[in-house]
């Protein structure tokens, strides 16, 4: 049983939810409310000693505690904190009432435990199999105002991952609003943290930060409609001293892709709150009564054996239990795509030719990335107007499929389908589809607006545009664009307050719709790269454009910072042109071979300009990573060094059964007459022996992970290394 329910004499009820590893429990007292109890390492019995009762001057005591100066909601750890109720932390949920009061003062009013994981109505979330997880729902109530909330928190024992959620529901006669809502609270009444987050810009997503939580708050997030390159919606509280192989460390992970924050903060006594959920600028959402709002999951995992192992048990959830459809286990085309290879510039003869390329390579798919539609020469025109330029082509989008699959080729083609261009028909037709402040000039980025997803007509009129693109030919692929923030958060026909949200579930509604009648279409997210990577978006999309930054040595960074929250399968990584055209960095070929390897791995350049040696090259690249894509897919992720600090970036994979690895090596730095760089590999079975592949020498599995291989000097900048083991099955 994961979830143990225990009725403790008068009122009093304990929850504990217990998975592999780890033990998280809460506790409804005397008075009704529901205090946090712990979460770490798997204990038994009740942890309420935990709690301590002093009379601590200006923490204001509950009605319900009489005159008991010692019960504060300002110093015990809660589950669901709300604004007025003396706790004078951040709280995770402010109401405002029919009557302009804020306050809501939540207490037990029952709960439920179910077979099978929770659902949420028109959001992403974690799913599982009705023997692999169990629920949860706590069911608080204000009584004066009647607002209810139902606290969700699945359970997946095996994966060692806690999810958490909640319904706010308005129970009162008069309207509300919810002006904060978020879905994850985590009080610790002990230790000392670090706040693990991964922010960045466009082109350099997801950079490594720690910083002590400290006294204050420590907010993160992302008002810009999307989850942004800026900042991930996911972070890591590590206890002092974990590191990468050792201490204890808890994620949280929305499961989300729009606003959203995080709140760090060490209240007075040293105590750590750290909470996630959606962001509470742009945000007040009107509830009539009777109606619900419903938000988005956050995913729990804690582990006391540090960040690597954190980084597998995520990675292992986003596989099994967040991507869906047929290639969420399967192997994923290896891609052509035509972005750098010739941007807007291009026919369907150039699209055949870097078929007949791919055909030659090995490589199995192309993808005509922006320019195909409307009046499209650059970026400042064409968007929201999904017809094929036939002009441009030369032919049908049909006729041009057929010529790519006749090399024995996919297809897969490029759309952004929630924007539009004010140089577009939609646009001039339909001008107040746009999101608009009235009276106002939009803002606009790269030259456009974005399209009120939030509007169902606006949504169903795209739809069908997408669908007759994808009903024309064999159209294998789709890669879904997104390439601003969203300024002018304005809706013509919703109420403000509600637009930031409601587009959302707009874009997942379409996304939903357009999964189930293409089931077979793979569909890669991208938001100028990696700007909408996130567990929301990977829920549709098995797989997501990393980074506009194809530069073999900046992508080391990205797809290291990527890899603490995201497995390696979701990571759109391809190998481009030199000098690279965001950096103008020269690497060789085969270094950016083996970074590309660390994802999905692709092209993005134009084979016909590449020398018949490069050729040969590439052609073993491909070969090498098909026989390499089950491993570096589904086998256990182990980071090997710090490519922001150390001399190198060093990863490995290793298959489930320890049998197999993959070991890759991208040297950072060259000087005269360098000292020698070791690089100790992990997860390897320490009593095995393991061949090198390549140079038959044998070396045990422990001597790998202690002493490490020596890296060799090389002349040259950014030299890369691959290696092979195998264990020799030693009769
Ligand atoms: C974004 C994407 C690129 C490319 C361009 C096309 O920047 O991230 O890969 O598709 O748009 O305009």
């Amino acid at each position: 049983m994961a979830i143990v329910y225990e009725k403790q004499g008068q009122g009093e009820h304990v929850f504990t939810l217990h998975t592999e590893h780890s033990t998280y429990q809460m506790k409804v007292d005397g008075h009704g409310y529901l205090l946090h109890l712990y979460y770490g390492g798997k204990v038994s019995g009740c942890m309420d000693y935990l709690l301590t009762y002093y009379d601590r001057g200006f923490s204001g005591n509950p009605a319900a505690a009489g005159l008991d100066r010692t019960y504060s909601l300002d110093t015990l750890p809660q589950e669901y904190p709300a604004l007025g109720t003396g706790d004078f932390r951040s709280s995770a949920l402010a109401v405002c009432n029919g009557d302009g009061s804020q306050c809501c003062d939540l207490k037990y009013a029952g709960h439920e435990v179910r077979k099978g994981k929770y659902g949420l109505k028109g959001l992403p979330a974690v799913y599982a199999e009705q023997g692999e997880a169990e629920t949860l729902e706590i069911r608080l109530r204000d009584r004066v105002s009647g607002v209810e909330v139902a606290l969700l928190y699945g359970v997946l024992e095996g994966e060692d991952i806690i999810t958490r959620s909640a319904v706010i529901k308005n129970g009162a006669g008069t309207g509300i609003t919810v002006e904060k809502a978020l879905s994850g609270c985590l009080d610790f009444v002990a230790g000392e943290y670090d706040l693990i987050g991964f922010h960045g810009r466009h082109a350099m997503e997801r950079n490594f930060q720690r910083t002590a939580i400290v006294h204050g708050n420590q907010v993160i997030g992302s008002r810009r409609g999307t989850s942004s390159h800026q900042y991930n919606p996911a972070v890591i509280v590590a206890e002092k001293g974990a590191g990468e192989d050792n201490g204890s460390c808890y994620g949280m992970m929305f499961v989300y892709s729009g606003n959203f924050m995080c709140e760090a903060e060490m209240d007075q006594f040293g105590q750590t709150r750290v909470m996630m959920g959606l962001q509470s600028e742009y945000f007040r959402y009107p509830l009539e009564p009777g109606e619900e709002l419903v938000l988005p999951e956050v995913i729990l995992g804690h582990t006391d054996r540090g960040l690597g192992k954190l980084s597998r048990m995520f990675h292992g959830l986003i596989r099994n239990h967040i991507c869906r459809g047929k290639y969420a286990g399967q192997a994923r085309p290896v891609l052509l795509n035509s972005w750098e290879a010739a941007y807007f510039d291009f026919n369907a003869d150039t699209i055949v030719r870097l078929a007949e390329s791919a055909a030659q390579l090995g490589i199995d798919m192309v993808v005509m990335d922006d320019g195909w539609f409307g009046k499209r020469e650059d970026d400042n025109s064409g968007l929201g107007d999904w017809q094929v330029n036939e002009r441009k082509l030369g032919c049908t989008l049909g006729e041009m499929i057929e010529r790519v699959n006749g090399c024995g080729v996919k297809f897969g083609i490029w759309v952004e389908p929630e924007m539009v261009s004010e140089d577009s028909d939609l646009y001039r037709e339909h001008p107040d589809w746009a999101l608009k402040v009235p009276g106002r000039e939009p803002v606009r980025g790269r030259n456009q607006l974005v399209l009120d997803f939030s509007r169902e007509d606006v949504r169903e009129f795209i739809f069908d545009r997408i669908c007759s693109v994808l009903e024309q030919g064999n159209i294998e692929y789709l890669k879904w664009d997104m390439n601003r923030s969203l300024a002018d958060v304005y809706s013509a026909r919703s109420v403000q307050g509600k637009v930031t949200y409601d587009y959302m579930v707009g874009l997942y509604d379409f996304l939903e719709k357009l999964t189930a009648k293409y089931p077979d279409l793979l569909i890669e997210g991208c938001s100028g790269g990696g700007g909408r990577f996130d567990a929301g978006m990977l829920y549709y999309t098995p797989q997501i454009w990393c980074s506009d930054n194809t530069d073999a040595v900046d992508r080391l960074r990205i797809q290291y910072g990527t890899s603490f929250l995201y497995p390696i399968s979701a990571v759109g990584s391809h190998v481009s042109a030199v000098p690279n055209h965001q950096t103008g960095r020269m690497t060789s070929l085969h270094t950016r071979g083996v970074v590309a390897m660390a994802g999905t791995f692709g092209y993005e350049l134009d084979p016909g300009k590449l020398t018949d040696r490069e050729k040969e090259e590439v052609k073993e690249q491909v070969a090498r990573f098909k026989g390499y894509a089950d491993l570096v897919r589904e086998g256990d992720y182990y980071r090997l060094s710090d490519p922001f600090r150390d001399s190198c970036g060093a990863w490995m994979f290793v298959s489930r059964d320890g049998a197999k690895a993959l070991v890759n090596v991208v040297m950072l730095e060259v000087h005269g007459n360098m000292p020698v760089t070791y690089v100790r590999l992990k997860g390897l079975k320490p009593e095995a022996v393991y061949e090198d592949a390549e140079s038959r020498r044998r070396y045990s599995g422990a001597a790998l992970m202690n002493a490490g291989l020596p890296m060799p000097l090389r002349m040259g900048e950014y030299p890369a290394y691959q290696m092979e083991l195998n264990e020799v099955r030693l009769s």
